[in-house]
């Protein structure tokens, strides 16, 4: 059934960043949603162990970066490396948002949010942000879609 579930529905590739004080940190993610209009609501299912889970819980603010389909790299990058070991955005430009959180100057796009709930969804926590900024940093491109053999 994963593997249908992998195959058949179709998700983006987003780097989830967060800070608390100075810390700043980012992770890959796919299962990102909107899920109202008014508020504009958006979900990211982010599972426990991930330091981006503790992050986010903490400062209550998170932004979604959204990859263009040439940054696959920046997917492996943010996604396969823990930032409780490694600083992911070192060397790479960043702004920061309203919220406070680092923004990728090479993303297509952002929505910067604050935490307005969170809710256990399995394996994984469900944190839903009402957007506070949103813009497109570089309307040429294209917003990258997850595909396994990208990444796996
Ligand atoms: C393409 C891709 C998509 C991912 N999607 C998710 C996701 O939606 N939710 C999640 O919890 N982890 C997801 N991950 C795994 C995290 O990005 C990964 O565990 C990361 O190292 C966590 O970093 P952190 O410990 O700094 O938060 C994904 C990884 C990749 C490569």
């Amino acid at each position: 059934m994963q593997d249908v579930a992998f195959a058949a529905l179709v998700h983006g590739v987003y780097v989830v960043t967060t800070r608390v004080g100075e810390k700043v940190n980012g992770m890959t993610a796919a299962w990102v949603s909107q899920v109202s209009l008014h508020p504009l609501l958006v979900t990211v299912s982010i599972a426990p162990p991930r330091y981006t889970h503790d992050l986010v819980k903490e400062s209550g603010i998170f932004a979604v970066n959204v990859l263009t389909s040439e940054q696959v790299d920046l997917g492996k990058r943010f996604g396969y490396k823990s930032g409780r070991k490694v600083d992911k955005l070192a060397g790479l430009e960043w702004i920061t948002a309203a919220t406070g959180a680092p923004i990728l100057r090479q993303a297509y796009a952002y929505l910067d949010m604050k935490l307005v709930s969170t809710h256990a969804a399995g394996d994984h926590t469900l944190f839903v942000g009402e957007v506070v900024e949103a813009k497109i940093l570089r309307p040429e491109a294209r917003p990258l879609v997850f595909q396994k053999t990208d990444f796996f």
